[in-house]
């Protein structure tokens, strides 16, 4: 079976319940390829809001939770308070989580872990430093990222995987369409091999990293690129045609 084209819009820390309501006014207008799978990643704060203004065509996504259902833990939010808000993503591993908030690969495969055993679906996301990248480790870093998520996954048609290079977040520089399909195809024959063929050819396997309205309908034409997520352009009218990048 085909895979659904999928991209995701995250916000990261931006948004009022004003601009919210103009951009949810926006996606809803659209038009939006019926073909495409869309999901928000908004604040915690605006998931309820996000949530009641929403078309049926577009899905809400929390941007992080953590590990476990309840308890002493000040300021974190629980898949089981997404899932109560009738929100049914969360975006986990994300560079910023790892990288601004020392996200380890263990916390992160818990949380995916987590996650997905109180029914939400998860947006995975793995990617290399530049200077991962520069010392030929990229193929090495994505796989031990992958490696730790993968043991906490019992049902891969719940995990989107999302491949953010991390030298290619919000800097304007995007991967060329031939380096995102290289890894892809890595990440690829790595399910395959380690999980399962039929896991391999089902995941969507997604990028992100300064995807605009200029440079998705190219990448989107690799064959194990399946949709994207995006930072920047996703608060931007543009994020329509970015959902439309296979027409
Ligand atoms: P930009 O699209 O702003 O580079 O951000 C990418 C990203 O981090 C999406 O999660």
């Amino acid at each position: 079976m085909a895979r659904k084209f999928f991209v995701g819009g995250n916000w990261k820390m931006n948004g009022s319940k004003a601009a919210n309501t103009d951009l949810v006014q926006l996606l809803a207008k659209g038009p939006l390829d019926p073909n495409t799978e869309v999901v928000i990643g908004v604040p915690s704060i605006y998931l309820s809001q996000v949530r009641t203004l929403v078309p049926e065509n577009i899905h809400v996504a929390a941007q992080n939770c953590y590990k476990v259902a309840k308890g002493a833990f000040t300021g974190e939010i629980s898949p089981a308070m997404i899932k109560d808000v009738n929100v049914d993503w969360v975006i986990l591993g994300h560079s910023e989580r790892r990288n601004v908030f020392g996200e380890s690969d263990q916390v992160i495969g818990e949380k995916v872990g987590h996650a997905l055993d109180e029914g939400l679906k998860v947006i995975a996301c793995i990617g290399e430093l530049l200077e991962e990248r520069e010392a030929g480790k990229t193929a090495e870093v994505v796989f031990r990222q992958t490696k730790v998520i993968s043991g906490f996954v019992k049902d891969w048609s719940k995990v989107v995987l999302a491949y953010e290079p991390v030298w290619a977040i919000g800097t304007g520089k995007t991967a060329s369409p031939q380096q995102a399909q290289e890894v892809h195809e890595q990440l690829r024959n790595w399910l395959s091999e380690n999980i399962s063929p039929e896991v391999a050819q089902s995941t969507r396997i997604i990028y992100g990293g300064s995807v605009t309205a200029a440079n998705a309908k190219e990448l989107a034409s690799q064959k194990d690129v399946d949709g994207f997520l995006v930072g920047g352009a996703s608060l931007k009218p543009e994020f329509v045609q970015i959902v439309n990048a296979r027409q």
